[in-house]
């Protein structure tokens, strides 16, 4: 441990750039006259990346391959320098010339003044970049100096909504709403620092036949007030249920209540509203504990297309999508087969003409570019709604609904699991609430910080063990690629070394500590970039913002975890080699500044997954 939790990097010296969820609106370069003030414009604006794409194709271009990519990536091994260009192979076949020879013409005409120290062709044709240590050095002041931390808004803006969470309101949120949740919302949290347009929205399952045994329940429940009698939320469920199963008459009940809530019974729609209320709460607490940024404002559930559903049958019949087939009206789909090979049915609407969730769907779809004009759909639900989704894009484009330009895009996620390899579920085999699994990870956090430093009094252990725990449950997940399952381990999770939570929350701690011990110093102080350990970190820092269009572009929160864990481990390395407050002048400053760098990268990305710091701990 630390010290106390008193003063600290952002309370001690104020100076800290504030997160990048705050970043000034997107900015529009004008027309400019004078080309070499463009250039240097831009280059003020580009990215690490960007500005090396740029320059390698431009040389590539003079080199008599203008059509060619660089294929730009960090080098394999330190000794290959920062970067490596591997596209001079390709552009050489397809011009029949030899890599080597072409390569040595590109070097001839990159002009990496001022950012490369050194440029170098290896194997075959291969182009490695050593950044200029003096370039690196304004790099991170620059960082420093800039309100938004460096992160340049993405171009084009776009306006992207965020479809994530989206619970059923039936029941109480479990860990299966976990993934969703948090990759969600760190996606939404990352293409807002990034400075898009975006638009969360919380797809809840508010409609459907459950919700006329709901309401008849909470008629029959003597309990008046639908707050109390919802509290627990499965239990009133498990009841309506077993009444639904056991008693013909309240079935019968619960069936006339889904007609008249379809047909818009202002009594029964009171009911329904009261229930959807009280189960937004229980959710609300959960995104609050969890550090999820819903809010009631964002849930715009399935009952907001109801009106839409008619209008979408008319209007896939009217594009002669529309079959009937046994009464129900369904689109057949060339582009999807079922085991037999034939063309596989979608249902639009039912027989008995109720319509289906992949009409709500196409509802939203409709909604969301007609009436938000988005130029991004991001749909975060678990990968075996894959083919649905598929479906629905598909059936989108065909009717009209989503224009070409606009993406839709279907982010999945594997299945969290137990200790057994099977879906994450109790010991006796129900399933988890989340707020119990979140309150777990408090417990078993405040028990860690009890045990590793038991001076800290009772309220900042509560306060450190919330952050610790939550952050812990979060980054387990975040850091793994959402594609897979993964293995639910709370010793792993909440372990300070490795790349997991307590470790990045343990690291800003250190460079916090660092800052309270090292007194007045200049916020302003020149970086210089001497060993290997400082430019390692540099060139680290530098790469922040083209990781954060990476995870944008993707929509892999992962990445940006590997990142953040590579500049904790990088900073433990300079910090072991490179004496800080012990060296003095001009050293100790440019150390301090890089400290403070790092300090505020770690906050900042931790930030966006959602994750808390915290100055001690
Ligand atoms: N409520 C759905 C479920 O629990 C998820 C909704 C996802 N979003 C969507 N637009 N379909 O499975």
């Amino acid at each position: 441990a630390d010290g106390s939790l008193s003063g600290g990097l952002s309370g001690q010296h104020g100076r800290l750039p504030p997160s990048p969820l705050k970043i000034a609106p997107f900015f529009y370069p004008t027309p400019c006259a004078c080309l070499a003030a463009r250039r240097t414009r831009q280059r003020d604006t580009m990215t690490l990346l960007q500005l090396l794409n740029q320059r390698i194709s431009a040389a590539l271009a003079a080199a008599g391959c203008p059509d060619a990519s660089p294929i730009l990536q960090t080098a394999s091994r330190p000794e290959f320098g920062d970067y490596q260009a591997n596209g001079i192979m390709a552009a050489a076949k397809a011009k029949k010339t030899n890599p080597r020879a072409l390569a040595e013409q590109v070097i001839a005409q990159l002009d990496l003044a001022g950012i490369a120290s050194k440029i170098e062709i290896a194997g075959p044709g291969f182009i490695n970049i050593h950044l200029d240590p003096v370039f690196l050095a304004g790099k991170v002041s620059a960082a420093l100096a800039s309100p938004s931390l460096g992160i340049e808004p993405q171009s084009p803006r776009q306006k992207v909504i965020v479809d994530y969470s989206s619970p059923n309101l039936a029941k109480e949120m479990h860990v299966g709403h976990l993934r969703s949740s948090i990759i969600g919302d760190a996606l939404v949290r990352v293409l807002a620092a990034i400075g898009h347009d975006t638009i969360r929205c919380n797809h809840v399952g508010d409609w459907g036949t459950q919700f006329g045994m709901l309401t008849a329940y909470l008629v029959e429940s003597d309990n008046q007030d639908a707050g109390l009698a919802l509290n627990d939320l499965e239990d009133f469920y498990r009841k309506a249920k077993i009444r639904f199963d056991e008693d013909a008459a309240f079935a019968d009940r619960a069936r006339d209540y889904v007609v008249r809530l379809q047909s818009g019974d202002a009594e029964v729609l009171a009911l329904w509203k009261q229930f959807v209320d009280v189960s937004l709460t229980h959710c609300e607490a959960v995104y609050r504990k969890l550090g999820v940024s819903l809010t009631r404002a964002d849930a715009r559930g399935e009952s907001a297309y109801n009106a839409d559903l008619p209008v979408i049958v008319r209007e896939l019949r009217e594009k002669g999508l529309l079959a009937e087939d046994d009464g129900a009206q369904v689109v057949f789909l060339e582009e999807f087969r079922n085991q037999d090979g034939d063309p596989m049915g979608v249902i639009i609407q039912k027989k008995d003409g109720g319509y289906l969730y992949t009409t709500t769907d196409l509802g939203a779809v409709r909604y969301r570019c007609r009436e938000l004009g988005v130029d991004r759909v991001l749909y975060v639900v678990d990968a075996r709604q894959s083919q649905h989704f598929q479906q629905v894009f598909t059936l989108c484009r065909k009717a009209g609904f989503a224009p070409e330009n606009v993406q839709l895009q279907h982010i999945g996620f594997g299945t969290m699991m137990g200790e057994d390899g099977k879906p994450f579920k109790t010991r006796s085999g129900g399933t988890v609430k989340l707020i119990d699994l979140l309150d777990e990870a408090e417990e078993r956090a405040f028990q860690l910080v009890s045990e590793k430093n038991p001076d800290l009094d009772d309220a900042t252990r509560r306060r450190v063990a919330l952050a610790v725990g939550i952050g812990a449950v979060k980054y387990a997940d975040l850091s793994k690629n959402r594609n897979s399952d993964y293995i639910f381990n709370w010793d792993q999770m909440l372990a300070f070394e490795g790349n997991t939570a307590p470790y990045l929350q343990y690291a800003y701690t250190r460079v916090a500590s660092l800052f309270r011990k090292a007194g007045e110093h200049d916020a302003n102080a020149p970086v210089q970039i001497d060993a290997a350990e400082e430019k390692a970190l540099a060139v680290a820092l530098a790469q922040f913002n083209d990781v954060l269009y990476h995870v944008a572009d993707e929509g892999y929160p992962h990445f940006l975890c590997q990142y953040l864990y590579q500049v904790s481990t990088l900073f433990m390395r300079f910090y072991e080699a490179c004496p800080v407050l012990k060296s003095e002048g001009a050293v100790r400053a440019s150390r301090l500044q890089l400290a403070r760098l790092t300090a505020a990268t770690l906050k900042t990305g931790l930030d966006l997954l959602g994750i808390e710091v915290l100055e001690a701990m």
